[in-house]
C-alpha cells in the first residue's frame, strides 16, 4: 500500500498549552479516515497542524507526506504537494468572486495558469453536480452564502483543486438532508479516483452515507484512544464518548 501521510508522535501547542499529546496516524493512498471525538478534543487542531496553520506549533514529532518530512513546511508548499483543507467555519472574502478565487487557487497549487476554456468547463460541470446555480461563480466568496452553500462551495473548491489528500472539517450543523447528500456525493465522486485519500471530521454518520470509512479514530484530550472500522461510528452514536 502506498503511504501518503504519516504523523509520528505529534505534540502540538497553542501558546503554552499542549493540545495534541502524541498522535500517530498513517494514511495510505485511497483510504478514508474518520476522526470523531467530543468538542474540544483536538480534532480541528490536528487538521490545522497537518495543513501548517502557524497558530499551532509542533513541539515534538514529525509529519511526513509521500515519505518526505514536511514538519517545517509552509501552508502553500503543502498545498502544492496536494494537501487541501476545508474549514469548520470558512471565511467570507468580500471583493473576490468565487470563480476568480478558484482559478487563482488552482494556478497557485499547480504552478501554472489553467486554460480558461478547460477551467470554465470544469467549473460549470462541477457546479451542476453540486446543484449550485451558475450565478454563484460571480458572487464574492462565501459572502451571504447560506451554511449549505458554503459547504457546497468548499466541496467545489476541493474538486477543482483536485488534491491527493483532502482534510474535511465538517460541522454537519445547519445542513438540510439534501445538502448533506450533495456534499456526501461530492466526496464520494472525489474518491472515485482510487489514489485519493480523505480525513473527515464528523459527529454524524449521515455524511458518510455513501462513503465507506476504512478507519475510524476517536480522539480524546489530544490523543487517539481508539481506532476501528465503520462499526465504531454506530457505537459512538448509541453510547457517546463516555466509555472511550
Ligand atoms: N487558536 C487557538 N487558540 C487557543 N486555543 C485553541 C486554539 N485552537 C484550539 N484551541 C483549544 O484546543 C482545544 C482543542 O480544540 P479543537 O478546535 O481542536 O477541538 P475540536 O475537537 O475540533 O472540537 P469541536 O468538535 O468543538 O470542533 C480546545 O480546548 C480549544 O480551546
Ligand atoms: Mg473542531
Amino acid at each position: 500500500m502506498d503511504n501518503l501521510l504519516k504523523v509520528e508522535d505529534l505534540h502540538v501547542k497553542v501558546g503554552d498549552r499542549e493540545i495534541l499529546k502524541g498522535i500517530d496516524l498513517v494514511v495510505n493512498k485511497g483510504e478514508v479516515h474518520v476522526i470523531m471525538g467530543s468538542n474540544g478534543s483536538g480534532k480541528s487542531t490536528l487538521m490545522n497542524t497537518i495543513m501548517a496553520n502557524p497558530v499551532y506549533k509542533v513541539s515534538q514529532g514529525k509529519i511526513y507526506f509521500e515519505d518526505e518530512d514536511i514538519t517545517e513546511e509552509s501552508v502553500d508548499k503543502r498545498a502544492r504537494r496536494g494537501i487541501f483543507m476545508s474549514f469548520q467555519s470558512p471565511d467570507e472574502i468580500p471583493g473576490v468572486k468565487l470563480n476568480d478565487f478558484l482559478r487563482i487557487s488552482k494556478e497557485q497549487v499547480e504552478g501554472k495558469k489553467p486554460s480558461i476554456l478547460a477551467f470554465n468547463k470544469q467549473l460549470q460541470r462541477e457546479m451542476e453536480d453540486l446543484n449550485l446555480s451558475e450565478d454563484y461563480a460571480q458572487r464574492y466568496v462565501n459572502v451571504g452564502f447560506s451554511g449549505g452553500e458554503r459547504k457546497k462551495s468548499e466541496i467545489l473548491q476541493m474538486k477543482i483543486l483536485d488534491p491527493k489528500l483532502a482534510l474535511l472539517d465538517e460541522t454537519d450543523s445547519g445542513l438540510d438532508v439534501d445538502a448533506v447528500r450533495i456534499v456526501s456525493n461530492g466526496i464520494r465522486d472525489f474518491l472515485e479516483n482510487e489514489e485519493k485519500s480523505v480525513i473527515i471530521i464528523t459527529h454524524h454518520r449521515e455524511l458518510l452515507q455513501n462513503i465507506k470509512a476504512d478507519y475510524v479514530h476517536i480522539l480524546k484530550d489530544g490523543k487517539i484512544l481508539q481506532t476501528g472500522d465503520d462499526s465504531l461510528m454506530d457505537k459512538i452514536e448509541k453510547e457517546g464518548y463516555e466509555w472511550v
